[in-house]
């Protein structure tokens, strides 16, 4: 199993590898221009997993006042069911207090591999009908047990 600690921030010199398994994992993958837009956003961060020298996965996030919420993320299909995933998303949950009370993430209703992999992370779901404008597919918007406990104790 693979943990937390090989997580980092991304770094420029990541952006090849990162691409490469973005083409791999979406159908509408991001190009370079967009990466780059993407990660220099001010409210947005990202995460390389790096082991054996090789980045085998990435997860960009976006904070605010509500907390994060998970833009982007993808694992290596060679490296899949290890737990880069989870490191990945273990490492947003740390997040500092600040940025992390509120951790949403939201999926296509047909992408049944994230759904499966964010239940086993304890997020839990609620159905936002049409929430995909591009198709008017339905969607499932996740939410962290986090911030369930958090609201529970409001
Ligand atoms: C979804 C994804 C990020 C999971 O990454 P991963 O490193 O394989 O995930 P982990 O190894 O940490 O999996 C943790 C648990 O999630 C569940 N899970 C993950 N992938 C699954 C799959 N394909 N089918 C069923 N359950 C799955 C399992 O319970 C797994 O634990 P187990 O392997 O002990 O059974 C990866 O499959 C991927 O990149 N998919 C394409 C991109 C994508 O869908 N991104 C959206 C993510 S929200």
């Amino acid at each position: 199993m693979l943990t937390d600690r090989c997580v980092r921030d991304v770094r420029r010199g990541d952006l090849g590898d990162i691409l490469a398994i973005d083409a791999a994992a979406f159908a509408t993958p991001l190009n370079e221009n967009e990466l780059l837009d993407l990660l220099r956003q001010r409210r947005v961060g990202g995460y390389a997993h790096e082991c054996y020298g090789r980045v085998l996965g990435y997860a960009i996030y976006e904070h605010g006042r509500a907390g994060a919420h998970l833009l982007r993320l993808a694992v290596d299909p060679k490296f899949r069911r290890q737990g880069v995933g989870t490191a990945l998303v273990q490492k947003i949950l740390s997040l500092p207090d600040g940025r992390r009370a509120d951790i949403t993430a939201t999926v296509r209703e047909s992408s049944l591999e994230a759904a499966l992999f964010l239940r086993a992370c304890g997020f839990t779901a609620r159905l936002k009908r049409g929430g995909f404008s591009d198709t008017h597919e339905d969607a499932y918007v996740f939410t962290s047990r986090i911030q369930e406990e958090v609201c529970v104790g409001r």
